[in-house]
């Protein structure tokens, strides 16, 4: 007769290669997700680069990249993930996170609001309908004022704390883009209005024209797919970067950060987003999109022509089929 340690380790011996298996299954399941995704809309011609900001209107629009990072730390990609893009309002995420980590997520909520405000991300009117309030730290109004409530006294310190949290949760030194920095402070006459109102309505204390230079220099960050999916997935791995092991964001504002993705993250086609995915998103100008499926990847593509309402086409595509695809909706449930 067997005895009892000779049947556990037998146990367990199959226990590994029923692991083993599922887990070669899964690899298989992503990189065939990965690969159906990217032949898909490789030739997909809608949407047109950003152009308001002149610098971004010059980017290969055929600049096309995926890549996917579990919470385990496996790194799946396709296409250009080298190329990088200037990180637009992906940043914006980054920096609430920043804001939550430093003043609690209660600052934010009683300053801009975690509102949606069902208007373009660059809305005037949703400021002068709530007089600041009752809007999020993703649209361009709340954004410049969540960068402005980062801790500091002078310029140099604040923004070294941006970018240094910007490269803790991406595993990597990151850089300006200084073209587009350039182009974008010799444009951007709009969000020096919106932080100026901003500061009448009291949401910004001081200083709206630095907060105004440090949010369009955050925005200017250059980042790959790579990147942005390493960020994604610090995100869905509850604040620890799962490739570096670094503990970036508190675990318990992780959700706060994710429901404001989830309510704002497309602006006005946040709704439609979540409905068609159910994935807490944020998209950028510059043709990135991450998404986060949280406790299991996060996932992000760089296509710069984008849709009217400034997000991505191909990335909004792409990221859909794959986690459709892998089961990524969080509020997709198989019954007991
Ligand atoms: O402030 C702006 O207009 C840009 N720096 C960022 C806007 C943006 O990325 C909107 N995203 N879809």
């Amino acid at each position: 007769m067997r005895s009892v340690r000779s049947w556990s380790a037998a146990l367990l011996v199959a226990f590994a290669a029923t692991n083993c298996a599922a887990h070669a299954a899964d690899e298989a399941a992503i990189k065939g997700a990965l690969d159906a995704a990217f032949a898909k809309y490789k030739d997909l011609q809608e949407g047109k680069n950003a152009d308001y900001i002149p610098a971004l209107a010059e980017v290969d629009p055929n600049v096309y990249g995926i890549a996917l990072i579990t919470v385990d730390g496996e790194v799946y990609v396709k296409g250009d993930v080298s190329t990088e893009v200037s990180i637009q309002s992906i940043s914006k995420v980054f920096t609430m996170a920043k804001v939550m980590e430093e003043s609690g997520p209660e600052a934010l909520r009683d300053n801009m609001g975690v509102d949606a405000t069902g208007q373009v991300f660059n809305s005037i009117v949703a400021i002068e309908q709530y007089k600041g309030a009752e809007m999020n730290a993703l649209v361009n109004a709340g954004a410049i004022t969540a960068t402005s409530m980062v801790q500091g006294k002078t310029y140099d310190e604040i923004w070294g704390k941006i970018l240094g949290y910007y490269r803790d949760f991406a595993g990597r030194d990151l850089t300006v883009l200084e073209d587009v920095y350039e182009s974008e402070a010799a444009t951007n006459q709009r969000n020096q209005a919106i932080a100026h109102l901003m500061y009448a309505y009291g949401k910004i204390e001081e200083e709206p024209v630095r907060a105004t230079d440090i949010y369009t220099k955050q925005c200017s960050v250059g980042v790959n797919a790579k990147d942005l999916a390493v960020m994604a997935a610090t995100l869905a791995n509850g604040g620890k970067n799962p490739v570096t092991g670094k503990k970036v964001l508190s675990s318990e504002h992780v959700p706060e950060v994710l429901a404001v993705m989830a309510t704002a993250g497309l602006y006005d086609d946040s709704g439609k987003w979540l409905y068609r995915t159910g994935l807490p998103a944020k998209s950028g100008v510059g043709g990135g999109i991450i998404a986060v499926s949280p406790g299991k990847f996060g996932i992000a593509v760089i296509s710069p022509p984008l849709d009217a309402a400034g997000n991505s086409v191909r990335a909004q595509n792409a990221i859909a089929d794959i986690s459709n695809a892998i089961g990524g909706n969080p509020y997709a449930v198989t019954p007991k």
